[in-house]
């Protein structure tokens, strides 16, 4: 092929075709009924694009129809796999479930003209078989709403940049040590803003904007991700990162005097009762608002400076046999997992609850590099990677440039095949610690995300990064079309 076709992430098999689609008024989009759902979606896209009208009829007509189709013997393409076909006369997107069928509309979405022109007859996509399956199961984007509150209108649209890369996990870093904008029944001090100023303790970080998301509008953002077949993993943290809490709940702390007022060195204390009758009930409560089959309980940078002090903590240490703080935390973890595991969901965190020792069902994100990933996996774990080194897209573009990313390869080589199969695959993590504006987050995000998206969608052996050099040049022409300027990066 001279010119790339603009796709990111490219996919695993594409063979150029004579000739073009040429959408004009009669073109028309037909539809399964299972495939319903995504062909609204697309027709949506398709008339914003093309300014046709795109009518539905019941019958696929002769020839000028783009056609939707759950077939069962493309099986073999996977979960997520499909096939598109463009030749002159029709678009075929096939596929063995509704969410390839949905990745294949936005292969279709991005064979369109990349620069945004008038809509109008004439509009045409080039002829082409497309092939297509992604390399994991697991291709995230972790959003930090613990530091820094963000508003709906901006989850939706970062939703939307999501699915336009073919990611398929929304990491909702939910609380943190800034804010705890998740509402909370019967724990209505959580988001009170007069928290702060009348408790007058600790030193919370500034610049902070926090802000409530209520359980309709979070069951809204569920939805919408799932129409687009993305999974919204919530994250609590715990047992460290959770100053917002403690602030508005201190019976949750450990009853001694603060050694810091530092929230980043504030921890739950893990040794009473009433701290799981909490964490239960959020956790009761999340569960019942995302579907997710994995959720996420942080574990991360927990200080344990106050367990040491406790002596709530340091009895139930000691009544469980436990030699040290790390074993503390692990017994935490496992307690939190029973919890889980009893309501049908599987816990995941970061990879320092591997110290003390791994719960035995737990999945670990691995952030400290890889390491903690090639541990978990050769004790027969499944690991997610997101490691500083290439995966943390709150760092500046001098520290992870989009060359380094694209780059990264979640597998590493110290795993045998077997181990291999645990890595379920990889996430970008966008931190707001730094305070950034929203859309200094979506320039911090992209053309990052395009990076990562071909190395959790395409085929290892697939990648080039001449090619896909030249496939961003076009593709930053469709994002300005969005409003999303990529250039300079
Ligand atoms: C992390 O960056 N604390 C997971
Ligand atoms: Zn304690």
């Amino acid at each position: 092929m001279n010119t790339p076709l603009a796709l990111t992430p490219w996919p695993m098999r594409v063979q150029a075709g004579d000739g073009q689609f040429v959408f004009t008024p009669t073109t028309c989009l037909v539809a399964d009924a299972a495939a319903a759902p995504t062909a609204e979606t697309l027709a949506a896209q398709l008339r914003l694009r093309t300014g046709m009208p795109l009518p539905r009829p019941d019958q696929r007509p002769a020839s000028g129809a783009v056609v939707l189709a759950l077939n069962p013997q493309l099986a073999h393409l996977g979960a997520e796999g499909y096939r598109l076909v463009v030749t002159a006369t029709a678009v075929d997107l096939q596929a063995p479930t509704a969410a390839g069928l949905f990745w294949a509309t936005q292969t279709l979405y991005q064979l369109l003209p990349a620069a945004a022109g008038a809509a109008g007859a004439g509009v045409a996509i080039p002829a082409v078989i497309i092939e297509d399956q992604p390399r994991f199961g697991w291709r995230g984007l972790m959003l930090d709403t613990g530091h820094d509150y963000q508003h709906l209108s901006f989850i939706y649209r970062f939703i939307d940049l999501m699915v336009l890369h073919k990611f398929n996990r929304l990491h909702w870093h939910i609380t943190d040590l800034g804010t705890w904008p998740l509402e909370i029944d019967g724990y209505p001090r959580l988001q009170d803003p007069c928290t702060l100023g009348t408790r007058r303790r600790g030193t919370p970080p500034r610049g902070v904007k926090p802000g409530r998301y209520t359980h309709a509008q979070v069951r809204e953002v569920v939805a919408y991700a799932a129409a687009r077949h993305v999974t919204v993993v919530p994250e609590i943290d715990m047992p460290g990162h959770s100053a917002p809490a403690l602030m508005a709940y201190p019976e949750f702390d450990c009853p001694v005097p603060h050694r810091t007022w530092e929230w980043e060195r504030w921890e739950y204390c893990v040794g009473q009762e009433r701290t799981y009758d909490f964490l239960h009930a959020v956790l009761s409560q999340v569960m019942a608002l995302f579907p997710s089959p994995y959720i996420h309980i942080g574990g991360d940078e927990c200080p344990k400076d106050h367990w040491r002090l406790c002596p709530v903590c340091q009895a139930r240490r000691q009544a469980e046999g436990l030699a040290d703080e790390d074993e503390l935390q692990s017994w935490f973890v496992r307690r939190i997992e029973r919890f889980l595991n009893a309501h049908g969901r599987r816990l995941i965190g970061w990879d320092e609850i591997l110290e003390g020792g791994l719960a035995p069902d737990a999945t670990v994100m691995s952030w400290r590099g890889v390491g903690g990933g090639i541990a978990a996996a050769q004790a027969g774990h499944d690991v997610v990677m997101a490691p500083t080194s290439h995966t943390y897209f709150d760092y500046p573009e001098t520290t992870t440039s989009v060359a380094k990313v694209y780059q990264f390869e979640p597998v590493p080589a110290e795993l045998s095949a077997a181990q291999a199969r645990h890595i379920l695959g990889a996430q970008a993590q966008m931190w707001t610690d730094n305070h950034p504006t929203e859309a200094e987050i979506e320039r911090l995000v992209y053309p990052r995300a395009c990076a990562l998206a071909e190395v959790v969608w395409s085929p290892a052996a697939a990648r080039d990064a001449d090619r896909f050099a030249a496939c961003l040049a076009a593709h930053a022409q469709r994002l300005a079309a969005l409003g999303l300027d990529i250039t300079g990066a």
